[in-house]
């Protein structure tokens, strides 16, 4: 029987699918769905480097894009990103590419290889400190440029004057040590859509991000105190379906998705779709994260969501094994 290992560690849940238990989670529905598992947490480099070498396995699912202590942001790797390390040593791993997830977490390349091969993304500037502010049109957003789950958005991540712009860049300098990113406000209807599985078993399903207009503050925006609450709820859409696919496939292909990957998505001012970034470790959460709720949504089965849970999980996997060779 093949066997996946997943790599997770204490940065899980700021980098990856989330915490231990949901590797665990993730671990029982593959072993539920036709495949061997098993989980190495991982503290340090030598930890990883042990249980990549000593332990029995397939293919390689990671949580992480690299090893950190930090569990509560995502901040950049020091250089050492495990799927280079999957590369070099020629193990087979789910997941987009080493190429394609230093891309992703890095919101300002992903924009930028979107921006040069034609798909929509907002305007967009990166700000380290020390830079000079930039030249925007106002209502601008501002954001951290490596984090997720909402980490350092609020009801002031929306500026429209100079003086707003300057003390929000520095409250993300101040807070997270890094750079801000500053771009175009998207004050409509937010979307997400789900890249499933490759070539025969690929599979995209759109969703409509949901959430009670009383649990907005000044801006229909999701800030950070509405993550992980179960306040977002991902709705069928019943507009835009086949703009949302097919700008998450223009994104997916300029960037080289693999396996299970997520472009979130709004409406600009004028009505068009943009991606706001894309996700190459999207929650798997039981029944709670993005994933799972439209997985159930597009494919509910007599037996329940945690059945549509295994259905998710083996997609990923099947699919990730069938593209290595493995089956
Ligand atoms: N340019 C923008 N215009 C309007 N709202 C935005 C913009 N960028 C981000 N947002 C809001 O902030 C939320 C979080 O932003 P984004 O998706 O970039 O960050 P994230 O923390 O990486 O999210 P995730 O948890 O999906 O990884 C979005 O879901 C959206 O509601
Ligand atoms: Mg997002």
């Amino acid at each position: 029987m093949k066997k996946v290992l997943l790599i997770t560690g204490p940065a899980g849940d700021a980098q990856g699918w989330g915490d231990l238990s949901v590797t665990e989670n993730v671990c029982q529905a593959i072993k539920e769905s036709g495949y061997d598992a098993q989980i190495a947490f991982v503290n340090t480099m030598e930890e990883f480097n042990d249980a990549i070498e000593n332990l029995s396995y397939d293919i390689v699912w990671s949580c992480l894009y690299y090893i950190s202590d930090k569990s509560e942001t995502i901040g950049m790797s020091n250089g050492e990103w495990l799927a280079d390390i999957f590369d070099e040593k020629k193990i087979p791993y789910i997941g987009p590419d080493a190429k394609c997830m230093k891309a992703l977490i890095h919101k300002t390349a992903t924009h930028d290889i979107l921006d040069t091969k034609g798909v929509a993304v907002p305007y967009h500037f990166q700000i380290a400190s020390g830079d000079d502010l930039p030249d925007v049109a106002f209502p601008a957003f501002v954001k951290p440029s490596y984090e997720s789950r909402s980490v350092g958005i609020n009801d002031d991540s929306v500026v429209n004057t100079t003086e707003e712009l300057a003390r929000q860049i520095q409250y993300i300098h101040n807070t997270f040590d890094q750079p801000a990113l500053v771009e175009e406000y998207l004050p409509g209807q937010e979307y997400t859509v789900l890249m499933l599985g490759n070539g025969e078993h690929q599979e995209y399903i759109p969703g409509r991000v949901e959430v009670d207009p009383e649990l907005f503050g000044k801006y229909p925006i999701l800030k950070s105190t509405m993550r992980g609450v179960g306040v977002t709820k991902i709705k069928p859409t019943t507009k835009m379906t086949q703009q949302a696919n097919d700008l998450c496939r223009q994104a997916m292909e300029a960037l080289n998705c693999l396996d299970h990957v997520r472009a979130d998505m709004r409406l600009d001012a004028f009505g068009n779709l943009k991606i706001i970034e894309v996700n190459g470790i999207p929650g798997l959460k039981p029944l709670k994260s993005w994933s799972p709720q439209m997985f159930t949504m597009q494919h509910p089965s007599e037996q329940g969501p945690m059945e549509d849970y295994r259905k998710l999980i083996n997609h990923i996997v099947t699919s990730a094994m069938a593209r290595s060779g493995l089956i």
